[in-house]
């Protein structure tokens, strides 16, 4: 039986003094043994802060993206071994608004997620259509291309240990979520692309839906057989609504 996860991705959003409070909420009602993976992705500046209000709870630390590089004259850069030495565990990888807004294209995401793996990081990847994909037909064909990239950068069986966010880019941030049954068929579509190369693999990698998930939509979204969690964007930066999802999840 899959483990489900949920994830928080702050993006680029709140001060220290915010960043600490949301922690210091989550992790009281968390709990240090939680009955689904909860995972915070702070930006990078409180990492090293957030990371030391976790410690010994059940929440665990992430990190929303790295450097494809291990080390060197990378200005602005962040390596996985930095994440890690800091206490993170896990990072976002390819998510739509690093490919949109910065330009990574697969061959850089699947360098990226090689080089989680490397550090001893689990890498989420994100994959997801834009809505002018998904009107002409070619959705599925954008979101093959996105795991085949990383199959075979990274092989199948590093997909057992990872974790996948599918996230239509028309339905993040936009209020406009997928239907359970819209986002089932889409996961369903990606276990299957992956079972056809290893089906233990298919069995153990999560798949975590994104996209405007809250606190009112979570249950029925994770009620779907093949949606193991929520990479959530806006809703994880309001602790009672963050806490509903978590438990929807458990
Ligand atoms: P959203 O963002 O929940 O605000 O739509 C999700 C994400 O981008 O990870």
């Amino acid at each position: 039986m899959r483990r489900n996860f949920v994830a928080g991705n702050w993006k680029m959003n709140g001060s220290l003094e915010s960043a600490n409070a949301l922690v210091q909420a989550l992790v009281s009602s968390v709990g240090s043994n939680p009955s689904a993976d909860v995972i915070i992705c702070p930006p990078f500046i409180h990492l090293q802060g957030v990371a030391a209000l976790v410690k010994g709870s059940g929440v665990s630390l992430g990190a929303q993206d790295l450097s494809d590089q291990e080390a060197g004259a990378f200005t602005g850069e962040v390596s996985g071994a930095m994440l890690k030495d800091v206490g993170c565990d896990y990072v976002i990888i390819g998510h739509s608004e690093r490919r949109t807004l910065y330009g990574e294209d697969d061959a850089l995401v699947s360098k990226k997620f090689v080089h989680a793996l490397a550090e001893g990081l689990t890498p989420i990847l994100c994959v997801g259509e834009s809505l002018e994909e998904r009107e002409s037909g070619a959705m599925e064909a954008v979101i093959a291309r996105q795991i085949d990239a990383v199959l075979s950068a990274a092989g199948v069986q590093a997909l057992c240990d990872s974790v996948i966010a599918y996230e239509p880019v028309w339905a993040i941030g936009t209020g406009m979520t997928a239907t359970p049954e819209q986002a089932q068929e889409v996961h369903a579509f990606i276990r299957g692309r992956i079972a056809a190369v290893d089906a233990a693999a298919a069995e153990g990698v999560r798949i975590l839906y994104g996209g405007s998930a809250n606190a009112a939509n979570a249950a029925t979204l994770f009620g779907q057989p093949d949606i193991d969690g929520g990479l959530i964007g806006g809703a994880s930066l309001k602790a009672e609504d963050f806490l509903t999802i978590c438990a929807a999840a458990a």
